[in-house]
């Protein structure tokens, strides 16, 4: 992983700069490109135009380590009624949850009460939640979680990290459960000894779990906007026989948009991620961090 990467990933945990960022329009204009708004009806409202465009949406409410019980509280309220509100408005999208922003941070029960109210709620109008994966402090606990609820209720689902050595270990588990995941490279900063630091092995690795889940039979989201990672999913998912509409691709929001609109029109499905909320800094920081020329992009207009 470069230094420049390493960097913003560790300033994207500094509330310090956070408050800096928010304040400043120039990032707050740059931010637009990744966020539909601050609002619920902002969110719904693109949601609105991406599905006329052939996308299905999985909304993401912005906020994590929230450490206030009442604002994870608040924070699942949100969530459960914004898949409401979007099923009753005949939406075509699901809700992507972060468990630090549920309240894990606090307390675990906690955390799981409020990712049940968002589940159940979300099934009573036929609607998927999908639990992404933070840090890999979180991991044990998010797959545990997961399974938890998966019990009693199947519309839940998690993410995979292909930067992370346990991962087929993981996606074995899962599998064995029946419970979809979406598989991405991973966005945090991790250490050597538990992550691949080095962008070919985190891509090999990919392709080794792609394999793994091509076969679960649970619609397995390869979430990517890595074209040859895209090519290897095809590929594969072809020799296995399996038609388009067994997996699904997802990419997030303002990010390689012809590569998203070439795949709906080859006929795959596609499903964006969505992001909402006015507590941008950490989501806004890594993607930063992902792509340096979106840095260079921010400084050559802060200069004028
Ligand atoms: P890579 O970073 O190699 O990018 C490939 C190409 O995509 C780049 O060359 C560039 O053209 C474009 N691109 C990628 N990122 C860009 C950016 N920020 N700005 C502009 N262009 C960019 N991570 C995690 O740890 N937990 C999670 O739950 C999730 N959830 C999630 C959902 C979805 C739908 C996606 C697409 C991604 C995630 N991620 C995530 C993030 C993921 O781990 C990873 O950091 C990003 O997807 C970037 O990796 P790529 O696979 O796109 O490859």
């Amino acid at each position: 992983m470069s230094l420049f990467r390493q960097t913003l990933l560790f300033l994207s945990q500094r509330k310090e700069l956070e408050e800096f960022f928010k304040h400043n329009p120039l990032a707050q204009q740059a931010r637009s490109r990744f966020v539909a708004g601050d609002t619920r009806a902002e969110a719904l409202e693109v949601t609105r135009k991406l599905n006329a465009e052939g996308f299905s949406v999985t909304l993401d409410y912005l906020g994590e380590e929230v450490i206030d019980p009442d604002q994870a509280r608040e924070a699942s309220e949100e969530y459960a009624g914004a898949v409401e509100e979007a099923a009753a408005a005949g939406l075509n999208t699901g809700i992507s949850v972060k468990l630090s922003h549920l309240g894990v941070r606090i307390d675990e029960q906690l955390a799981f009460s409020n990712l049940m109210n968002v589940v159940e709620r979300a099934a009573r109008v036929d609607r998927f939640v999908r639990v992404d994966m933070e840090g890999s402090d979180l991991t044990d606990v998010t797959l545990k979680l997961v399974s938890r609820v998966r019990q009693s209720t199947p519309n839940i689902g998690t993410v995979i990290q292909s930067y992370l050595r346990r991962s087929d270990a993981d996606i074995a588990s899962l599998n064995r459960e029946k419970i979809p995941v979406r598989l991405v490279k991973g966005a945090y900063l991790e250490p050597e000894e538990i992550a691949f630091q080095n962008e070919e092995e985190v891509v090999l690795y990919y392709m080794r779990l792609t394999e793994a889940l091509i076969h679960s039979g649970t619609r397995p989201a390869f979430a990517t906007h890595d074209t040859k990672l895209i090519e290897f999913v095809i590929d594969l998912a072809d020799i296995f026989g399996l038609k388009k509409t067994d997996f699904e691709f997802q990419m997030l929001y303002g990010i390689s948009n012809e590569l998203q609109k070439n795949l709906i029109a080859d006929g795959y499905r596609v499903r964006v991620y969505l992001p909402y909320g006015d507590d941008w800094y950490g989501y806004f920081m890594r993607r930063l961090a992902e792509r340096p020329a979106n840095l260079w992009f921010l400084l050559r207009h802060w200069k004028k």
